[in-house]
């Protein structure tokens, strides 16, 4: 059977290469392999998100889907003061992303391998980073939404992005059901950024207990 890059233990042998790239003004070493996601070059999407993401010194990140690190990498350095969970079911790109924070000195990142956000559900995050894996099918994409409401504070920020040949639109209305409003944020080379804000809580009616 052939692998994907979301296969949980690929089998594929390893053909390791090194990426050279800077990322908001930081310059990146990161190796990649065979069997995860965009192992030839960083991908259009991931870099149109990274130059995107309002990312703040002492924020508190989820790298949903981390492929080998570059959004959570990325974060990780923007954010010198907080920290950044990176979850991906492929280990292979989870061992990779860890092996990409110790070679970029960044210290400021757990790396777990597991389903959605499962490994981090009971944490609170202030953002939540996603190229979603639009191969692995639409549940899987669905899941990834309501795992990233699920961990967000309230005003915490969502952003995904995805390609506009595979659905960006119908993705970002899908985004709205969970998160009530979602707005493009940034567009190009064929892929479209869009962000949500988890809301509040509506606060609890008052003086209307006579009504029940
Ligand atoms: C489109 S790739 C993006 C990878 C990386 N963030 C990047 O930008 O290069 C999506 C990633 O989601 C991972 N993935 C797929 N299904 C998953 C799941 N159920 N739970 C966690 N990660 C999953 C895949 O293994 C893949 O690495």
């Amino acid at each position: 059977m052939s692998a994907h890059y979301f296969t949980p233990v690929p089998e594929a042998g390893h053909r390791v290469r090194e990426l050279t790239t800077t990322l908001r003004g930081r310059r990146f070493r990161l190796r990649t392999d065979r069997a995860v996601f965009a192992s030839r070059g960083i991908d259009r999407g991931s870099r149109l998100l990274i130059e995107n993401m309002p990312v703040a010194p002492r924020d508190l990140i989820l790298d949903l889907g981390c492929g080998y690190g570059v959004i959570g990498l990325a974060a990780a350095a923007l954010a010198s003061g907080g920290w950044v969970h990176l979850v991906d079911v492929n280990a292979r790109a989870a061992d990779l992303a860890r092996a990409n924070a110790a070679r970029n000195g960044i210290t400021n990142v757990t790396v777990h391998v597991g389903e959605g956000v499962v490994p981090v559900a009971d944490l609170t995050f202030d953002l939540v980073l996603t190229n979603p894996p639009i191969r692995a099918g639409r549940g899987t994409v669905l899941a990834f939404f309501a795992g990233a409401h699920a961990v967000l504070r309230p005003g915490g920020r969502f952003l995904f992005v995805a390609r506009t040949g595979q659905g960006a639109r119908t993705l970002g209305r899908h985004a709205a059901a969970f998160f009530g409003h979602v707005a493009e944020t940034a567009k190009g080379g064929g892929f479209r950024v869009y962000t949500a804000t988890k809301e509040h809580a509506a606060a609890a009616p008052r003086g209307r207990a006579a009504d029940v």
